[in-house]
């Protein structure tokens, strides 16, 4: 549903996306980048206001949907950095071997179809010694909550298009070629616990 996916998602997602604690935690987060950024999936463009103008040269954010481009658009005239939006998915990242020194994605891994390959082309356009940060929720320990989120994984994949909350993401990043340096894990949000496990860290190519 193209109506769906592009004027209503895109503001459900600019409404629920940013609650405390998530957005105290990507105050923490987003001014660990520096350099040429990428952002995968960078929606309404939450995260822009958060990078640091005196590490940060410029943001690509990467952006398939043309909904989150208008909502971000506002956000990317008030940063403090120099944005430029790319209008495609993050399987097929136009971006040169190596050119990016820092790779971020926030709440986007859960969305992508092909989630290894677009973290494997994360680490082939990161430089050598670069950095991942991430941000994202996903397959809880507790096998209680496994349980719900296997049953309730329909109503998110619908609402969100195509959000999956059964992802074990630190395995997608590992399976993706990158060696996790950081983590942290902690149900966020008000949402039931089954929609709200977190992690959040960084990660390097191995
Ligand atoms: C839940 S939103 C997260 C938005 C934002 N990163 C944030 O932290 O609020 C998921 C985003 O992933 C984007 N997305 C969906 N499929 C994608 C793909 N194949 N490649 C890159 N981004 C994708 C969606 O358009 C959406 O903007």
């Amino acid at each position: 549903m193209p109506f769906y996916r592009d004027h209503i998602y895109p503001h459900l997602v600019n409404a629920l996306g940013d609650p405390e604690p998530i957005r105290e935690i990507r105050q923490r987060i987003i001014p660990l980048a520096q350099g040429k950024v990428l952002e995968i999936g960078a929606g309404p463009g939450v995260n822009f206001v958060h990078y640091d103008p005196v590490k940060v040269e410029k943001v690509y954010a990467l952006e398939p949907n043309p909904g989150m481009i208008r909502l971000a658009e506002p956000q990317r005239r008030i940063s403090r950095v120099s944005v430029e939006f790319l209008n495609l998915p993050g399987e097929r990242i136009p971006l040169q071997d190596g050119s990016i020194d820092t790779v971020v994605s926030t709440f986007t891994l859960c969305t992508i179809p092909g989630v290894v390959a677009a973290i494997r082309g994360m680490g082939r356009v990161l430089r050598p010694g670069g950095r991942f940060i991430f941000f994202e929720h996903g397959l809880s320990p507790d096998p209680k909550v496994q349980r719900w989120q296997k049953l309730s994984e329909p109503i998110p994949f619908r609402v969100f298009q195509g959000c999956h909350v059964t992802r074990d993401m630190p395995s997608l990043i590992a399976q993706g070629g990158f060696t996790i340096e950081q983590i942290e894990s902690a149900y966020l949000a008000k949402f039931p616990r089954a929609w709200s496990y977190c992690w959040w860290g960084t990660a390097i190519p191995q």
